[in-house]
Order: C-alpha cells, then structure tokens, then sequence
C-alpha cells in the first residue's frame, strides 16, 4: 500500500510521468516514488547510463515501464526533442517533474556566457517549455501533475550564485500562475522549494566541503523531499517548502525588508 491511495496499484497506476535530471539526487528519488506509485516513467538526464540502470531497476521492481531519453537540457532544441521522443515512444504523459538543475559559484562577470546561458536554459527555458508542451494533452484529458524544482532560495537573492535565486524566484512565480490558470481543468502545478537536500548538487557546485559544516538540521534527505513534493501537487498545494525550518526561513524572509534582503543576501555565502 502507498501514500496516496488506497488500491494496491498506487495512485498513479496507469499514468506516465516524465522527469527530468532522474540520474541522482531529487529526480533519482521522484522516479523511485512514481514508480511505487505505479506511474510508468519516461527519465530524462545526460548520464545515460545511470537512467538505464535506474529504468531497469524501477521495471523489475515495480512492473511498470521505465524508457530513459539522454538529452543536454541546455541545448535549446532539448524540450522539442524530449516531446518527440516521448510521441515516438507512444508514452502521454500526466506527471511532469521538472527537476533537473545546478548552480554556479563563480561570480557575474568570471563567468563564460555559455556558462550563464546553461542555468537559464535548464532551469528557466526547458522548464516553461516542456510545461507548455505537454499541458495541453493534461487539459485536454482534465488530468495532469507537475512540479517544477524551485528552492527555498526563491525567496531571497543571495549574492554567490546571482544567476540561480533569480532563476528559481522566476519558477516559483510561474508555477503559481500557471496553476491559477489549469487548475480549473484538473491540472495541478507545484513549485517545490526545498532547503539544503543531501544530493551531488553541492559537490557539482564545488560547495560541499563549506555545506557539510552546517548543522544536520537544516538538511533533508531526497526522498523526503519528493515524497513531500508528491503530496502537496496531489493535493492541489501551489507551493511547498519541506520542513518547519525552512517554513520558517521562507515565510521570516518575506517580512524583511527589501533593503535587510539585500544587505542578507551579499553576505551569504551559499545556496540550496
Ligand atoms: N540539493 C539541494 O540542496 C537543492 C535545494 C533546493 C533546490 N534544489 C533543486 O533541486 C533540483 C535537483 O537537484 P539535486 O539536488 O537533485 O541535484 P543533483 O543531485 O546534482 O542532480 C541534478 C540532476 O540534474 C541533471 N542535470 C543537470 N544539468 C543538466 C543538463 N544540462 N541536462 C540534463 N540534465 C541535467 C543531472 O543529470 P546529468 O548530470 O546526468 O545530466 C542530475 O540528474 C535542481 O533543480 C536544484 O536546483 C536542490
């Protein structure tokens, strides 16, 4: 039996979903929850190996079918190419899980542009993208789920990784008013916010070794977060933040004034 229904093929038993960064960390940890769940899986990152692996786990497990397309999200042809492949594959897709993302911890200008361009690409296009994408067909059939990976650095710039707060600020903003808009025709749009999650994130930002010096409390673990993410998307909520901890930071940060968010946000040092 599962989190979300009372039948033992789980509450996604015939529905597809498609995620994307399903190699590690949080999306790794989706396609474990969906496919519990009994939602066949389309997983979708650049490591090839690692989603094969994964979808022939997930199958053997759980019955389900698991197909694995390896793209680079930050090609802008990539979303297209995601849609096509899951129109040749023959998968509708009903949960979209717009996971994949890093951050930079280099400054504006010691950046490449190519390096920028990346983070916007994968993080802000991709995602608007293939939620405009495959929408349409979840209107249509007055069913869809998707969460798209904010962060609970949504909430407030901080100065190390400029590129990134803005960039999750922006997905927090456009799940809510994609949500305000398919709501009304059964589908639902989470912005999921997590605070730090023990995944390779901070290792591909070079910032583990300053990370793994805070406290455990302020950590959660990736099952935890999708498993909290996969609630709150069934049950209709906009936006989640896991945790009382980072309940608490997000809903503080609001009440500061922008001028303390500023002076806050040049002193960080890191971001989840
Ligand atoms: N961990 C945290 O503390 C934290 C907190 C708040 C929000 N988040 C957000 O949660 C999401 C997942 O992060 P995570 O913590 O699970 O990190 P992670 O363990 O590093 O996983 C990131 C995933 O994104 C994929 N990815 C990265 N660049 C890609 C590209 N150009 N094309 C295709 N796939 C790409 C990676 O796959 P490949 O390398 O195989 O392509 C990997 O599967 C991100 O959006 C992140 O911003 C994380």
């Amino acid at each position: 039996m599962n989190a979300f229904s009372s039948h033992p093929g789980g509450a996604l038993a015939g529905r597809t979903a498609l995620i994307t960064g399903a190699s590690a960390g949080i999306g790794e940890a989706f396609a474990r929850l969906l496919a519990a769940e009994g939602a066949s899986l389309l997983l979708v990152a650049r490591r090839e190996d690692r989603l094969l692996a994964l979808a022939n786990e997930l199958e053997q497990a759980h019955g389900i079918r698991a197909e694995v397309f390896a793209v680079d999200l930050s090609r802008p042809e990539a979303a297209s190419d995601i849609v096509a492949a899951a129109t040749r594959m023959h998968l509708t897709i009903d949960v979209l899980v717009n996971n994949a993302g890093f951050a930079a911890a280099t400054g504006f200008l010691n950046s490449e542009w190519s390096a920028l361009n990346a983070e916007i690409q994968v993080m802000m296009t991709a995602v608007t993208e293939l939620m405009f994408r495959f929408s349409p067909g979840m209107k249509a059939r007055g069913f869809g789920r998707i969460i798209n990976l904010a962060s609970l650095a949504a909430f407030a710039p901080t100065a190390p990784s400029m590129l990134y707060t803005g960039i999750k600020s922006y997905v927090l903003n456009v799940s809510q008013a994609v949500d305000m808009e398919l709501k009304p025709f059964g589908v639902h749009v989470t912005a999921l916010c997590p605070g730090f999650t023990w995944s390779e994130f901070h290792d591909v930002q070079g910032t583990r070794a300053l990370t793994s010096k805070l406290p455990g409390f302020m950590w959660h673990d990736a099952a935890t977060v999708a498993r909290l993410g996969l609630a709150a998307v069934m049950a209709g909520r906009p936006v989640c933040v896991p945790g009382a901890f980072n309940k608490t930071v997000a809903f503080t940060s609001r009440l500061f004034p922008e001028r303390l968010r500023y002076v806050m946000g040049k002193a960080g040092k890191m971001v989840e």
